[in-house]
């Protein structure tokens, strides 16, 4: 029987737990609940048969889009009609090796081993564990700590959760089974000392060795950090800091995770977002784009010298995820990365930032746009009241960012997000395969929503009349 669009709503409502959601605000008379059941290229469509443009790619993983479903389907039905199912629990498959190879040759220098997993919070408390390890096996136990940056977010498994730097997501759960100490991320926006770059750079570095140094620098095994951090709105960071991180990180024995759960696979125009700040972590984390989201799968690449001691003196890998390396996921992975090759994936997203980025500044003639931020196809606009930037407060964040864009932007035809686990933005994360057609219509889509923002809020109108 097939679900009718009204039965769906009753039935959502009634079945299922939507996350990280305020679950009461949906169903039959209440706010109707966002359907999606077909999807072609930047586009899916709602059991209305409504089209919206993906701009958040699937909350950050379709990286291809949603038209290569035959071909992915293919390499899917082949894999599982020769070995469906088998673990990495001391075995392994061809799809996992082979894809393990594969991610070695594209990583950054020196990341040669791969462990898979089935999802990001999965991916980052196995870089913890194998983090720990590593200390461990070097006659470190003390190294029980490590550093993050406030308004992280490393996923939600109580492990990850201890990285996660936005405490309202923390608080009711008690205290982090891991002891991590928060410092600054790299928001120049509002800094005293944002507009200057070298200063801001030695501020924040100069923030995390003191940290280090006040904890008792041999008690870190670990400093984890987005190459640029998602949430308070794509926080793209001084020219120099990822090498700072290093430096500090080598200085003080502390292994370096680049948690690229979003950044990797094309979302900055590399394969991996820290190959654009030129430095090679220590451990680094995948999920999402892995596949662009035709199945659920995650990876942590580990230093050749961070495995080294695990593959020593009878050493057991004390971590293992039954789905982790799923065969099924490895074959649409490497799928993936023969598509990204053949179709030139990020050379469309180098291509084209450019231009996006100039066509998202343009928003800034809007009083309610305060800054534009990001890199490649990964875009913030951050939401202010007024000419001085002053940031929207609780009951204004209320109205605008969950009373108003959500149902606004949807009605444009956009699915953008809303945010405000920092201050007030509106993100973008666009396909990688968007053209610039695209790219310009997303653009238009958000100055009409943002100006009509405006307007409930009082403001004055844009400037631009193109934009409005
Ligand atoms: C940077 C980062 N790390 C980890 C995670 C957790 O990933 P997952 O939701 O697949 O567990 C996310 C999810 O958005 C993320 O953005």
């Amino acid at each position: 029987m097939e679900l009718t669009h009204d039965s769906l709503q009753r039935a959502a409502s009634e079945h299922l737990m939507l996350h990280f959601t305020r679950n009461g605000a949906y169903g039959p008379g209440r706010t109707p609940l966002l359907v999606l059941d077909r999807a072609e290229g930047p586009y899916v469509f709602d059991t209305g048969g409504r089209r919206y443009i993906d701009g958040l790619s699937s909350l950050f993983c379709a990286q291809l889009g949603y038209s290569y479903g035959t071909e992915m389907g293919q390499a899917a039905a082949r894999q599982l009609e020769r070995l469906p199912f088998n673990t990495n629990w001391s075995t392994a498959h061809p799809p996992a090796i082979e894809l393990a190879e594969r991610l070695a040759a594209l990583a950054p220098e020196g990341l040669e081993k791969v462990f898979f997993t089935s999802g990001g919070s999965e991916s980052v408390e196995a870089a913890w564990k194998i983090a720990r390890q590593y200390h461990l096996a070097n006659g470190e136990a003390k190294r029980s700590k490590a550093i993050a940056r406030r308004i992280a977010y490393h996923g939600v498994t109580l492990g990850a959760l201890s990285f996660t730097g936005v405490e309202s997501m923390k608080e009711p759960f008690g205290p982090s089974p891991i002891p991590v100490t928060h410092v600054s991320n790299t928001n120049p926006y509002r800094a005293p000392d944002g507009e200057d770059g070298p200063a801001f750079c030695r501020r924040l570095l100069d923030e995390i060795e003191q940290t280090i140094l006040a904890e008792g620098s041999d008690t870190i095994a670990l400093l984890i950090a987005e190459p640029v951090q998602n949430a308070g709105g794509c926080l793209t960071p001084p020219d120099g800091y990822w090498q700072g991180l290093r430096e500090i990180c080598d200085r003080y024995g502390i292994l370096l995770a680049a948690d690229e759960v979003i950044t990797g696979f094309g979302r900055l125009g590399e394969w991996f977002g820290v190959s654009r700040y030129g430095v090679s972590p220590d451990l680094l984390t995948l999920a999402k784009g892995l596949t662009s989201a035709y199945a659920p799968m995650g990876a942590v690449l580990v230093a050749e010298h961070v495995a080294k001691p695990l593959y020593e003196n009878e050493r057991t890998l004390l971590h293992g995820i039954t789905f982790g390396g799923h065969p099924l996921s490895a074959a649409i992975a490497l799928k993936n990365i023969e598509i990204f090759e053949r179709d030139g994936v990020l050379e469309n997203v180098r291509n084209l930032e450019a231009h996006l980025q100039a066509r998202l500044q343009e928003l800034r003639s809007l009083p309610i746009v305060g800054d534009v931020r990001g890199a490649g196809f990964f875009w913030a606009l951050e939401l202010v009241k007024d000419e001085a930037g002053t940031p929207f407060e609780a009951h204004e964040r209320e109205r605008l960012l969950r009373a108003f864009l959500p149902g606004r932007l949807l009605k444009a035809g956009l699915i953008a997000r809303a945010d405000d686990r920092g201050d007030s933005v509106l993100q973008i994360a666009p396909p990688l395969i968007c053209d610039t057609d695209v790219l310009d219509r997303i653009v238009e889509m958000i100055g009409e929503v943002l100006a009509d923002a405006g307007e409930l809020l009082g403001m004055p109108a844009a400037r631009l009349a193109e934009v409005a």
